[in-house]
């Protein structure tokens, strides 16, 4: 393992111990999660190890294969910058939360494609939480240590994130997607077995990331908490008359409204046909879910669009943009014999409007965060 390798290099010694976090992408359920709601994502194969030992005298320092030149030092934690907030903010949370955790020598290594949207953050921050948790006795539930690395996105990172993201990676099953409420943090796995009927789950790349994505995501998030507040309801899960609340709303918290309740109802819908062994139909609620993100919530852009109308085109069951949007990666159901069909739609596209081309993965449910040595 390099990571091995890296870790005695910098730090002259052998690592405790090695973990892994993995990425993910969602099949379902894209901006329900900070409104209470449901979520259907798996983990992927791609995600961040880390090799850790832990410290007595309270010091981490932080290395990554991947900002080479840019290792720290911290004393007081929030000299951390750049990458290493990611899992000094791991520390932060986990002290914060009244946790005696120590120090640590940490090194990273990940394979999540950058800028892909396949959460490399949320898979830093997991791989951390679970090497700390482990190194330090402490024995925190997953989804303790999912809100844990959550904490330290939206406290020490500032970035306004919901348990997704942090939750598939820790809770992750191989052949399994992850049916998680938001709200109770009640979760159960649910079979995805792709293979066994003749279908891949294809990543388009974009390799695309519009500036503007992280000031966005805020204001979609107070979009709907200012019309779960008009509605007089604690979050826009609680919305159950979806026609009396459009009646009361209007402009963008309209749309966020029938966005976020519609696709609460699609990821339950997908979960019965996944339940009832009918994968081949959830086709048309990717595409419906799609649309939604596009009109509705709006956090698409032409370069998503692209792609999921071309994969479509070109013979998959169904397709949307997976994640925060603005770019990053969309995903589409496509059976076996149309994969190739489907990726020269997808380029042909892109050639033509003259944008550089994206590039494609096979994402493959697989097994959440884990020790490896
Ligand atoms: C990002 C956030 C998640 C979630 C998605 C949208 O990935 O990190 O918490 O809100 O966007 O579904």
């Amino acid at each position: 393992m390099r990571i091995l390798e890296a870790f005695r290099a910098a730090y002259g010694d052998e690592p405790t111990g090695v973990w892994h976090a993995p990425g993910r992408v969602n099949l379902i359920g894209e901006h329900t999660d900070y409104n209470d709601g449901l979520v259907l994502p798996f983990a992927v194969p791609w995600g961040v190890t880390a090799a850790v030992s832990p410290r007595a005298d309270g010091v981490v320092r932080l290395t990554s294969l991947q900002a080479p030149g840019k290792e720290q030092t911290v004393e007081d934690l929030d000299q951390a910058h750049g990458w290493a907030r990611y899992p000094a903010g791991v520390v932060w949370a986990l002290r914060e939360a009244g946790h005696r955790v120590g120090g640590a020598d940490i090194m990273i290594d990940g394979d999540v494609p950058q800028g892909a949207g396949l959460s490399s953050s949320a898979a830093l921050e997991v791989a951390v939480a679970v090497a700390l948790d482990d190194l330090y006795g402490l024995a925190l539930p997953r989804i303790e240590l999912a809100k844990i690395a959550q904490r330290a996105e939206n406290a020490f990172v500032g970035m306004p994130c919901g348990i997704m993201d942090q939750a598939v990676s820790a809770l992750g099953e191989e052949g399994r997607a992850l049916f998680l409420d938001c709200r109770t943090l009640g979760s159960r796995t649910v079979p995805l077995d792709l293979a066994a009927n003749g279908l891949r789950l294809l990543i388009v790349n974009t390799g695309v990331y519009h500036e503007l994505a992280d000031g966005q995501y805020a204001k979609r998030r107070q979009d709907c908490e200012n019309a779960a507040k008009r509605l007089g309801v604690p979050a826009l899960r609680d919305v159950t008359d979806l026609a009396g609340a459009l009646a009361r709303l209007s402009g963008d918290e309209r749309r966020r409204t029938q966005h976020v309740v519609t696709e609460n109802h699609r990821v339950e819908a997908l979960v019965g046909l996944l339940r009832a062994g009918a994968v081949r139909e959830i086709g048309a609620l990717l595409n419906a879910s799609h649309l939604s993100l596009r009109d509705q919530f709006e956090v698409s852009c032409p370069e998503l669009d692209t792609a999921v109308e071309a994969a479509v085109r070109g013979g998959a069951r169904g397709a949307r943009m997976t994640g925060g949007g603005f770019g990053g990666s969309a995903i589409a159901l496509v059976p076996e014999e149309r994969q190739a069909a489907v990726r020269d739609e997808v380029l042909r596209a892109y050639q033509a409007r003259g944008w550089a081309a994206p590039t494609f993965l096979e994402a493959v449910p697989s097994p959440g965060a884990r020790r490896l040595r």
